[in-house]
């Protein structure tokens, strides 16, 4: 390892109002803009050290070599090409949490890669640009370069010109304490990586053009609900989005569908809180886990109602967490 490595730590980000589909797939520019919170637990820590006399990039992912490597080393060209250096990096890289199973481990690799490696470069990025830069490994990884709630605006223009107009910044929220708990179900991989799922429902699903139009309409009710601090509009809203999205998939040709009956056994669960009177909302990512919005101070009765259903295998508690960060003592 050579002295110039870098160390970059992010953590995942749940939306409430989803990212599903590119208007550019080169530049990685959504259809719709998006709203998060980032999780403080299943963190990322990320390792880019540039290799002066290596032949080509070393990478490993969870201790493998293969998986994932094509696309960091796709990423890390770009970062070359922006920093004008042609060293080859040395790569490694550990998901606290599953990866590829629908809670964000693209978000979270691709925040602490950009981090990681623009340092590493010597690339002086400020957070927008940061966004921006991991944006182009995974979309919903731009929201992951800021910590609590987070907005990813889409931006108009297409190719080079729109990609500075489509970044993530925080967004401000009214005196809630929320607390997402997620109900894991299934850690496995997705038979279907998100990226190739949202091509497949834009190209084929009718229900496309009907779910991006109304989540703009979402999104704008959504900030004004988190500005109030209204957590029940908040909720109300993240699960009509996420099962709308599921939808749009569920007519696509040939359809992806990545809801499991234990999923649905944990939206029934929700659904008998809800009527017991305790504010709880589910959303669902691009796999078969679920995550429950709910007060902070409800969390642990809300966790033990999710642990209560038959297939869900762990809970886990998470608050508004940070920003990605490199780690002390290290980087420039
Ligand atoms: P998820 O729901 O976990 O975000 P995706 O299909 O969006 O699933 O992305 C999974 C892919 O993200 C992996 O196959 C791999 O290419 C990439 N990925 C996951 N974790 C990392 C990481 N730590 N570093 C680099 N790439 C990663
Ligand atoms: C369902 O960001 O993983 O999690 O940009 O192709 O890497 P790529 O896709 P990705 O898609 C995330 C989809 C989602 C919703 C969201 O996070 O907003
Ligand atoms: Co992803």
């Amino acid at each position: 390892m050579t002295a110039a490595g870098v160390t970059a730590v992010a953590y995942p980000n749940i939306a409430l109002v989803k990212y599903w589909g590119k208007r550019d797939e080169q530049w990685g520019l959504p259809v719709t803009g998006s709203l998060s919170m980032t999780l403080d637990c299943f963190p990322t820590t990320t390792r880019v050290a540039p290799a002066p006399g290596a032949r080509a990039d070393r990478v490993i992912i969870n201790g493998q070599t293969a998986e994932g490597a094509a696309r960091v080393r796709r990423f890390l060209d770009l970062v070359r090409t922006l920093a004008d250096r042609p060293e080859p990096a040395m790569v490694e890289s550990v998901n606290a949490g599953p990866t590829a199973a629908g809670l964000a481990s693209s978000a979270a690799g691709f925040a602490a890669l950009a981090a990681a490696a623009a340092s590493a470069y010597g690339l002086r990025l400020d957070g927008r640009a940061l966004s921006r830069l991991a944006r182009r490994g995974s979309g919903s990884a731009c929201r992951s370069v800021f910590g609590g709630f987070v907005q990813w605006h889409a931006g108009t223009a297409d190719g080079p010109a729109g990609d500075a107009g489509s970044y993530a910044e925080p967004v401000p929220v009214g005196a809630v304490e929320p607390a997402l708990v997620v109900a894991m179900t299934d850690t496995g991989s997705k038979a279907v990586p998100s990226r190739e799922a949202m091509r497949r429902t834009l190209a084929t699903s009718p229900l496309y053009r009907a779910w991006a139009e109304s989540s703009q309409d979402d999104l704008c009710r959504l900030r004004s609900a988190l500005r109030q601090g209204d957590l029940g509009t908040v909720g109300e809203i993240a699960e009509h989005n996420a099962l709308g999205m599921h939808a749009t998939m569920l007519a696509a040709r040939p359809a992806i569908r990545y809801l499991s009956g234990a999923s649905l056994a944990v939206l029934d669960q929700v659904a008998s809180l809800r009527a017991g009177g305790v504010l709880a909302y589910a959303t669902i990512d691009a796999g078969p886990n679920v995550v429950v919005l709910c007060a902070r101070d409800d969390a642990p009765r809300v966790a033990a109602a999710l642990g209560e259903v038959d297939q869900v295998r762990s809970v886990h508690v998470a608050g508004p967490g940070p920003g990605v960060a490199i780690r002390q003592g290290e980087g420039r």
